[in-house]
């Protein structure tokens, strides 16, 4: 299926590595125009290469509104107003129980999963509205609605994320600009590679056994049984920037294998 978004402008963030750099690929190979951003800027560079020669990429700290100003101007100045904007940026956050984590790392996870976002699609906003055609998808987590309870933040940013995405999909669309979400479950990137690493520390197992044990005890309705694909994820973002997803608005579509036990 042709998507129908070649020639499209689209700016990818979170994007040297993961759900982001697989969706900068796809998106590229559909014949889109594609920019990167993440942290780091040689980094996110030599992850463009790897995409295509004609692929771009700057480095901004999303939690820092003046670089966001900054990566805007860049951004515009290199080409142009966007048509697609993928907000996949983000961390895990501070882990732990309710009454084992402070301000700090409250504030470190809000900052990073819900205002980071917010100040990204502020930014570009303007010139997603003008071409009268656009796509806005914000990469959430099975956690926005099925919370778990040692990784609060990470979770009510996610729900913050869900709201936002459902919100602003109501403001845009008669304009052309459509907005959703997409929502995984236990991907192997480096951000699951983390936590499966610390589990194996804190449980004496071998990786993959920490893979094991995390799906049977945590995740006991994802009923693949296995760590997710970035290219399972990116596939369904890659459809929701597409023409293909004309009449798709406010939506978030789960790509968990089954792991939100409610329909
Ligand atoms: P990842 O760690 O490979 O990618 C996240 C990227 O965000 C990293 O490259 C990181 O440098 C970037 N980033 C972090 N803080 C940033 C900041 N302040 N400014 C700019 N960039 C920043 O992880 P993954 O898994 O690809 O995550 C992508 C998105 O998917 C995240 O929003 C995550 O919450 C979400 N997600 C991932 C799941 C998984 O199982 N891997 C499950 C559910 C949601």
């Amino acid at each position: 299926m042709d998507l129908g978004i070649r020639g499209r402008t689209a700016l990818i963030s979170g994007a040297d590595s993961g759900i982001g750099l697989a969706t900068a690929r796809l998106l590229h190979a559909e014949g889109a125009r594609v920019v990167l951003t993440d942290l780091d800027e040689a980094a996110v560079v030599d992850a463009a290469a790897g995409v295509g020669g004609d692929v771009l990429a700057f480095g901004a700290d999303l939690t820092d509104a003046a670089a966001v100003e900054r990566l805007h101007e860049r951004v515009a100045g290199a080409v142009g107003d966007l048509d697609i904007l993928v907000q996949s940026a983000g961390i895990t956050g501070a882990q732990g129980l309710f009454h084992e984590i402070d301000d700090a790392g409250w504030s470190q996870t809000v900052e990073t999963d819900l205002l980071a976002p917010v100040r990204l699609v502020r930014a570009f906003l303007p010139g997603l509205r003008r071409g009268g055609w656009g796509r806005l998808v914000f990469v959430a987590s099975e956690d926005a609605v099925q919370p778990y309870d040692d990784e609060l933040p990470y979770c009510a940013a996610k729900a913050g994320i869900l709201a936002l995405a459902k919100g602003l999909s109501r403001s845009y669309a008669t304009e052309g600009l459509l907005v959703n979400a997409v929502s995984p479950a236990f991907i192997a990137t480096p951000m699951t590679d983390a936590m499966m690493t610390r589990r194996a520390e804190q449980t004496g197992t071998s990786f993959d056994g920490a893979i094991a044990s995390f799906l049977d005890e945590e995740r006991p309705y994802l009923e693949l049984k296995r760590r997710g694909q970035v290219d399972e994820v990116a596939a369904v973002i890659a459809f929701l920037c597409s023409d293909r997803a004309s009449f798709v608005n406010g939506s978030n579509y789960r790509v968990d294998a089954g792991s939100v036990a409610t329909i």
